[in-house]
């Protein structure tokens, strides 16, 4: 018999989303659906998935055991959010109204508004401000099913700011349930003081800050943004490497506004994820595709920035590529922490399907952070990580849209949202 501490029985439909990471292609639409499912743990580790049959057979609960009635819920995997700009102080909401009058996200960027204008925020800003910051943002995430973070530094744009935005970053990982994984951003933009001088501030990167971070461990990807204006092909391929060289992973936004060729570096790199991906081309396209990066596609951006564009969703899952879905929770081009949103943003928006948006969201986007043999799926020895909706099968999470449907959480084996409220 199964030893647990934890049984969730009876869910209306349990999603596995169980596979080999990553998903591509028709794999993505299996989402390894049990009716009445059920799904145990014991010290934060799952310890038994099947149906009702199976578990009174096979498990054993300890004294004390939690249990939890899924009748009326869908439970699947806790989400992973593999795409955030988490760290930041101050909003831009000034901005916003401007572009309602018009004005796009570049011009107002080249103005010195943009990510300048929340550097100078999150400079002034202290580090205990952003651990604070970080919180509230996770709680809402957490709410919104939300168990994993990826979180990117790059509001600091300095050794010391970075350092600070990585180190609040750690502090807020510690002492809140959802887990963090840093990513050091320092090439997120070229600062204003360095304006004319890109190759300084490039050199700066590669001689003191990128080493100063991998001394300290503070953070397990180098991620950049290799886009028109703001580091080309070449200089991207410049700072990866010297990122590699000091043991980082990489992530690279990729031709978000313009096709320069970024997916192509990504996928030579060896990167373990290209975000963006809007303006890809045919042969980023197909080069993304036959690599092992996976393809972190940010619906929120276009939306929220209100272009008609949209990363070609459709042509990457036909061409095999590893597709998952991110938030871009950031300031400026995409305000939202609600991992739901934007799976409603993938079906509604970019022509995928139900099981594609969800796969996306659990099993390909831990992938995409390097965490899938621990997160993104409910199976035997991964983490006790999972959300219950408030929904009687899984399409309606996507039929119902624009509402919140979780109603319990769980993670590492501890109930931390319960009836929709923060819990323990
Ligand atoms: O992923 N593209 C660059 N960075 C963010 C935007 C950050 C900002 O506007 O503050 C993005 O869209
Ligand atoms: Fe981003």
């Amino acid at each position: 018999m199964i030893s647990a501490d934890l049984v969730v029985s009876g869910c209306e439909q349990l999603l596995t989303c169980r596979g080999t990471a990553p998903k591509r292609k028709k794999d993505l639409l299996e989402l390894g659906v049990i009716e009445k499912g059920c799904i145990a743990s014991k010290n934060g580790k799952i310890v038994f998935v099947g149906r009702e049959d199976e578990l009174r057979s096979q498990v054993t609960e300890t004294s004390g055991c939690l249990k939890i009635d899924g009748r009326g819920l869908t439970c699947l995997p806790g989400l992973v959010d593999s795409h955030t700009h988490l760290p930041f102080a101050g909003s831009r909401e000034q901005e916003f109204l401007l572009r309602l009058q018009g004005h796009t996200y570049l011009e107002l960027a080249e103005k010195g508004m943009g990510i300048q204008s929340s550097v100078e925020k999150t400079r002034k800003a202290s580090k205990k401000e952003i651990v604070s910051l970080c919180h509230k943002r996770l709680n809402t995430m957490l709410l919104h099913g939300t168990t994993t973070v990826e979180a990117k530094s790059g509001y600091g744009l300095n050794l010391k700011d970075e350092i600070k935005q990585l180190e609040a970053l750690k502090q807020a990982d510690r002492s809140h349930p959802v887990d963090i994984i840093p990513t050091f951003m320092g090439a997120h933009e070229v600062p204003k003081e360095y304006k004319n001088k890109k190759h300084e501030y490039i050199k700066l990167l590669t001689q003191e800050i990128i080493p100063a971070v991998r001394e300290k461990n503070l953070a397990e990807f180098f991620d950049i943004f290799c886009e028109q204006g703001v580091y080309s092909v070449d200089e991207s391929r410049a700072l990866i490497r010297a990122g590699k060289k000091a043991g980082f992973k990489i992530k690279i936004h990729a031709d978000e506004f313009a096709s320069q060729g970024g997916a192509q570096l990504a996928a030579e790199e060896k990167a373990v994820s290209a975000e963006h991906l809007i303006a890809i081309n045919e042969d980023g396209i197909q080069r993304i595709s036959n690599s092992s990066t996976a393809a972190v596609l940010l619906p929120g951006v276009p939306f929220f920035l209100m272009q008609n564009k949209r990363a070609p969703a459709r042509r990457l899952i036909q061409s095999g590529a590893a597709v998952a879905l991110a938030t871009d929770f950031n300031p400026g081009s995409s305000m939202t922490e609600s991992l739901f949103f934007i799976m409603q943003l993938g079906v509604y928006t970019m022509g995928m399907s139900i099981e594609e948006s969800i796969n996306a969201v659990t099993l390909n986007a831990a992938y995409a952070v390097d965490r899938h043999n621990e997160i993104g799926s409910l199976e035997t020895g991964k983490k006790m990580d999972l959300i219950l909706c408030d929904a009687p099968n899984y399409p309606f999470l996507v039929y119902h849209f624009g509402i919140n449907p979780v109603k319990h959480v769980i993670k590492n084996g501890k109930w931390v949202v319960k009836e929709g409220l923060l819990y323990g």
